[in-house]
């Protein structure tokens, strides 16, 4: 077998000193050498986010969803509000966190791919003094769309409200500056754009807001973010056994992504081949899902297949090229639609490469 190429928005192609950082020798997270390495790691993420020493950044054994479900469960006290805002399957996926832990919701939902609208949230925020936490999807992994998070962030401080931002599928891939954008909480993954593996997610969140919380407020006992958040203040350690061999590789990644030119290289990189994808594919003649290209993400494309072509048919005979892309979700599959996305060890050359064969598997 041949490794697949994997133009699907994670897991990820990672860098060969990722993987060979998981031949470290075994350690015990109760060590000093553990604690080393959890500070140099959360030190990290907190560049990734250019969040000062005012934030914090803790690591959760978990894919993705463990660190929006640690935030979702651990922020709100008995009847506080929460203002969703949502426009694609991962807003949802969020809105089945929050009905799961019956968070009282103020729902502000947008068509899938519809660019949510400042004024509508504002109107919601006035109407609804008592809502806390303002929560939404930075990148909509599911259309590709770049969410107004700035513009979002600026009605948070003028409300005086706290800023959740899932930042699963953005974080080393877009820029992001938490202080600037006024984001309380901002979550991500290793196995995306940041170039680790799946299972080492990762929250930074403003130290005001994290001081604040009590392990009783939080609603479950593994994803607790007083918990997570002491015991890293504490001694650098966290609450429960977590996957430490993981930690070598995210360190690693964590050192790929601010090396040479930083996180604004990477997205330069992101963005080069995002470019090259998106201009052949406009050359076939295929259109995307997004008509405004500046709302799209660095790293995921939505392009619907020409009328009359078969998805499942299409999507097999790329895995037969060894190419792996998605399928899109919900109503878009029925519409022919697949994703191409760029994140990890992606670099225009592949993209090149990758054209052609989709060009070949299309005629
Ligand atoms: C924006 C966003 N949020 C949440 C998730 C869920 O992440 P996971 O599947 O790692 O739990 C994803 C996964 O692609 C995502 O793109």
């Amino acid at each position: 077998m041949t490794a697949p190429k994997l133009f699907s928005p994670g897991p990820i192609m990672v860098k060969e000193n990722v993987r060979t950082a998981l031949t470290h020798y075994d350690i015990c997270h109760r060590s000093p050498e553990f604690e080393e390495l959890f500070a140099r790691a959360t030190d990290k993420i907190n560049k990734l986010f250019k969040a000062d020493d005012s934030y914090r950044s803790v690591i959760i054994s978990g894919s993705g969803t463990s660190s929006n479900e640690t935030v979702l469960s651990s922020i709100f006290n008995e009847g506080e509000k929460v203002l969703l805002i949502r426009n694609g399957e991962f807003g949802q996926r969020l809105l089945e966190i929050i009905q799961k832990y019956e968070i009282p919701l103020v729902d502000c939902e947008f068509e899938w791919a519809e660019y949510p609208s400042i004024d509508r949230v504002e109107e919601l925020l006035k109407a609804n003094p008592d809502v806390k936490v303002i929560a939404m999807v930075y990148h909509e992994t599911s259309t590709g769309m770049i969410n107004p998070v700035k513009a979002v962030g600026e009605l948070a401080k003028k409300y005086d409200k706290w800023f959740y931002v899932d930042c699963v599928s953005a974080a080393a891939g877009e820029l992001i500056d938490v202080k600037d954008m006024n984001i309380t909480f901002a979550t991500s993954v290793g196995g995306k754009c940041l170039g680790a593996y799946p299972g080492s997610a990762y929250i930074c969140g403003s130290k005001e807001a994290l001081e604040t919380l009590t392990s009783e407020m939080g609603k479950n006992v593994y994803l607790n973010l007083a918990k997570h958040y002491l015991k890293a203040e504490e001694c650098n350690q966290t609450p429960n056994t977590p996957n430490v061999n993981l930690f070598w590789a995210l360190d690693v990644a964590l050192d790929n992504a601010l090396a040479d030119g930083g996180v604004e290289a990477r997205v330069a990189r992101y963005k080069e081949c995002s470019g090259i994808l998106r201009e052949g594919l406009k050359k076939m003649g295929l259109k995307f899902l997004l008509e405004d290209e500046e709302k799209m993400s660095t790293t995921v494309t939505s392009v619907f297949l020409p009328e009359g072509k078969d998805l499942v048919q299409f999507i097999n005979d790329m895995d037969a090229e060894g190419y792996t892309i998605y399928a899109g979700k919900g109503k878009y599959e029925a519409m022919g639609m697949f994703q191409v996305a760029n994140m990890g060890e992606i670099y225009p050359d592949d993209c090149r490469e990758f054209l052609k064969v989709i060009e070949r598997v299309l005629a």
